[in-house]
């Protein structure tokens, strides 16, 4: 692999760009891992200087790391890195700016931060400028398409110009530190991995709960709604590592087909079950933290005065293989929900005879694994109760894993940190292949289809609650309840 990187950011001066991206790649210099030899060329339609652009970026990195981060002697020696090109993606003669940029003895990685409806347009104008050739790949943002037709086309324009191996599909959960410990846990323990099956195991819910509003994207939003916007994406690749078989070794490939293997034993649901197994829903106005927040339909930016669009998404999951089968999982992802929080709950199956007294619902071991925010893992055990009056009841106890505790002189990682480390050293292990992207929609769009076809209710929910009331009979219609309610 060639030393010298060029890394080639498209949509320099959007909000990916500034949020996320150039804070992440500042703290990974600050930490020393970024290669000495690599350069950044910012690439965006607007016209300006290096400097100009320089001065906003440093402000934007100072926005998204915390004031003791912060670095005068890296920010000197970050700045030199980076390059303002301009280039209007209509045109192709402009590529030409970029081509006189790039080195063909460097390795270029281009990061593709724009709309994806350019991603054609953008890899044909380089090739025809001549700044596609060997060792040249390319990073895709999400969302690839809005369905599975249209993601092959994403898919298909960008494979015209680029093989698989050199394609990067981001999935930014997949870079989250703890999301990558599920590898760890489920298969470097003994104890957990002897237990991972329908043998022990009664169902698992998977949660992604934001407070979050749709944050001024309407427009955009309104097309897509939480299933494509959060679950065919995020929360898929969540279940793909909490679901998938062992894989042979830590290589990309490896646990791509285990991936993949996963997404094609997801059971369909289809017009006959759509309104049992899935749970749509927007929200109303509310309260958030104690002030008072807008509905979905009142949010600056609205259009109509009603829509189905869905804000809320809850899903029961079947997966149809020898290790899951019977054992459902319950997942759920909302926007402008009571917390931020991710987390993945492993409910235990009851011990075959208990000779305890004592309530039901104290039996059962829970692992909860927290993803984001207080990172962690909890083991809900039954212990004996500490009493003379009641000698031989049990009790619930929790062991707390708790990374910040533990790791409290360093901060967890950006996801986009490791992703870009992972790119720099060539691994697409943190990226999704096509094959994935397209299981997942071939899943998703049966749901789509069943909506449009049966016109499925949209439930409101308040703004700041557990989401549409719909979503607790999906999962206490089977006799369970979400954790933590
Ligand atoms: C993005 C979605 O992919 O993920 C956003 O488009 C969502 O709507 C975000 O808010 C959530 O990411 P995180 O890392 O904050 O959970």
């Amino acid at each position: 692999m060639k030393d010298n990187i060029d890394l080639i950011i498209f949509g320099a001066q959007g909000d990916l760009s500034r949020r996320k991206l150039f804070p992440a790649l500042y703290r990974l210099d600050k930490a020393g891992l970024l290669p000495d030899n690599l350069r950044i060329a910012s690439v965006a339609r607007h016209d300006m200087t290096t400097v100009t652009y320089l001065k906003q970026i440093m402000e934007a990195i100072q926005d998204g790391i915390k004031d003791a981060e912060w670095d005068r002697k890296v920010w000197m020696r970050f700045q030199r890195r980076v390059y303002y090109i301009k280039i209007d993606f209509s045109q192709k003669k402009q590529f030409g700016y970029l081509a006189d940029w790039m080195e063909k003895n460097r390795r270029a990685i281009f990061y593709l931060a724009t709309p994806p409806d350019l991603y054609g347009s953008i890899c044909k104008h380089m090739e025809g400028s001549g700044c596609i050739f060997e060792g040249t790949s390319v990073v895709l943002e999400k969302p690839i398409g809005h369905d599975l037709i249209s993601s092959k086309e994403v898919n298909d324009a960008v494979g015209k110009y680029f093989d698989e191996k050199d394609v990067y599909r981001i999935d930014h959960y997949l870079g989250k530190e703890t999301v990558q410990n599920l590898l760890a846990l489920r298969f470097a323990n003994r104890i957990i991995s002897s237990q991972w099956d329908n043998t022990c195991i009664d169902h698992i819910q998977i949660t992604a709960a934001e407070t979050l509003g749709i944050e001024g994207r309407w427009s955009y939003y309104d097309k897509v709604g939480q299933l494509r916007d959060m679950f065919q994406n995020h929360l898929l690749q969540l279940l793909c590592m909490v679901a998938m078989e062992p894989p042979n070794s830590l290589s990309s490939n490896e646990i791509r087909a285990e991936k993949i293997k996963l997404l094609r034993a997801l059971r369909p649901i289809g017009i006959d079950k759509v309104d049992e197994y899935v749970v749509r829903g927007q929200y109303s106005n509310g309260w958030i933290d104690g002030k008072p927040v807008v509905g979905y339909l009142e949010e600056e930016g609205a259009e109509k005065s009603s829509s189905n669009s869905e804000t809320f998404v809850a899903i029961k999951v079947e997966i149809d293989n020898w290790r899951w089968a019977g054992v459902p999982f319950y997942m759920r992802t909302g926007k402008r929900m009571n917390a931020k929080h991710t987390e993945i709950v492993i409910v235990y199956k009851d011990t075959s005879h208990s000779i305890f007294s004592g309530k039901k619902e104290d039996s059962s071991n829970k692992l909860v694994i927290r993803l984001q925010p207080n990172e962690g893992i909890e083991l809900e055990m039954v212990s004996k109760r500490h009493s003379l009056r009641e000698r031989l009841s049990t009790e619930k106890r929790v062991l707390n894993l708790d990374f910040n505790e533990l790791e409290s002189d360093k901060r967890i990682v950006d996801a986009y940190e490791l992703l870009f480390l992972e790119l720099i050293k060539g691994d697409q292990r943190l990226f999704v292949s096509r094959e994935e992207i397209e299981s997942s929609w071939d899943w998703c769009d049966q749901i789509i289809e069943a909506w449009n076809k049966n016109k499925s209710e949209t439930r409101k929910y308040s703004a700041g609650s557990g989401g549409p009331a719909k979503a607790e009979v999906l999962i206490e219609g089977d006799g369970r309840s979400w954790h933590g309610q």
